[in-house]
């Protein structure tokens, strides 16, 4: 399984922030944004990544992520010129997907807890697996009806009176098949190539598995200047309770054994004097310490 990263748009709702830099690499707490959802791919195995963002902000992402080689990773990039639609990514990212499954994620979006990704990555065969996630405000997003048997009868984008309050978060699982789809869709009336109506061919397919995700799963979209400042409150709530960081690469890079505990250290040892390197390097003892128990 390969995994696409998409991290363009234009992020107009944070404006004037997205002056100074994309939305994904805005901080949310003590990280940039964009390492929360590049650590879900990475926790679920996948370890051939594509970002894709503007021609403008793909240089700051290089700068950041680098080839990946430090976290055990592959990061490839590419361009995305104009914003017109995620399903486009599938068309941009052709070349990178080659014969592969892929999974795409959105740069803006943010989970925390349970294992439904690294299992449906682990598990996944043929279609499409995408999750449903019961919002108060499902008009925001593509929204999914189920019917009495838990199966899913429809999609829709955006809609103005919506038949369910499960929303479709920003990470979804395809297989090899979704580049032909992507290279034949025609654009919505907004002028995107809609994820949705990849989603719902598969579905008209009969191929779409809709997983539900648990309440105790959280799932926040950081795109305005609200969401962020949630988004930061709730990872700062987080870690100041558990003494454990969320979305660390090298944390994730380290316990997904993409990397040696030696090459660990020597990315600690690169870093500057901070919290961040303090909390990395009492990880590896903590690892260190009970591997010596055991
Ligand atoms: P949106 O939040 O829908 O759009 P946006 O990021 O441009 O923000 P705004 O509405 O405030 O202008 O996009 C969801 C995610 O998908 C976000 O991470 C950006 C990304 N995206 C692209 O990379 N390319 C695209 O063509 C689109 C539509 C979205």
């Amino acid at each position: 399984m390969k995994g696409i990263l998409l991290a363009g748009g234009t992020g107009s709702r944070l404006y004037p922030l997205t002056m100074v830099a994309s939305k994904q690499l805005q901080p949310v707490y003590d990280k940039p944004m964009i390492y929360y959802p590049l650590t879900v791919l990475m926790a679920s195995g996948i370890s051939e990544i594509c970002l894709i963002s503007t021609p403008h902000d793909l240089p700051r992402f290089k700068r950041l992520l680098s080839d990946g080689s430090q976290w055990g990773i592959r990061i490839n990039y590419r361009e995305q010129k104009i914003p017109n639609g995620i399903a486009q990514a599938f068309i941009i990212a052709a070349d990178f997907i080659g014969n592969s499954n892929v999974t795409l994620m959105l740069g803006d979006n943010l989970f925390f807890g349970g294992s439904a990704f690294p299992n449906a990555v682990a598990n996944f065969q043929k279609g499409a697996t995408i999750f449903a996630y019961h919002v108060r405000d499902p008009e925001r997003y593509g929204v999914v009806e189920f019917d009495n048997a838990g199966r899913a009868i429809s999609l829709e984008e955006k809609p103005a009176s919506p038949h369910s309050n499960y929303a479709v978060p920003g990470v979804y699982l395809y297989d090899n098949n979704v580049v032909a789809m992507a290279a034949k869709l025609a654009p919505s009336a907004r002028g995107e190539l809609e994820i949705t109506d990849i989603n719902k061919i598969y579905l008209e397919q009969g191929l779409l598995n809709v997983h539900r995700l648990s309440r105790g799963v959280a799932w926040l979209d950081a795109g305005t200047s609200s969401s962020l400042h949630e988004a930061s409150s709730f990872v700062h709530t987080i870690e100041k309770r558990q003494g454990m960081k969320l979305g660390c690469p090298e944390e994730s890079a380290l316990r997904r054994g993409f990397i040696s505990m030696s090459a660990f250290t020597k990315l600690t040892e690169s870093m500057p004097n901070c919290e961040y390197r303090d909390y990395l390097v009492g990880i590896a003892q903590e690892i260190l310490r009970t591997e010596f128990d055991q």
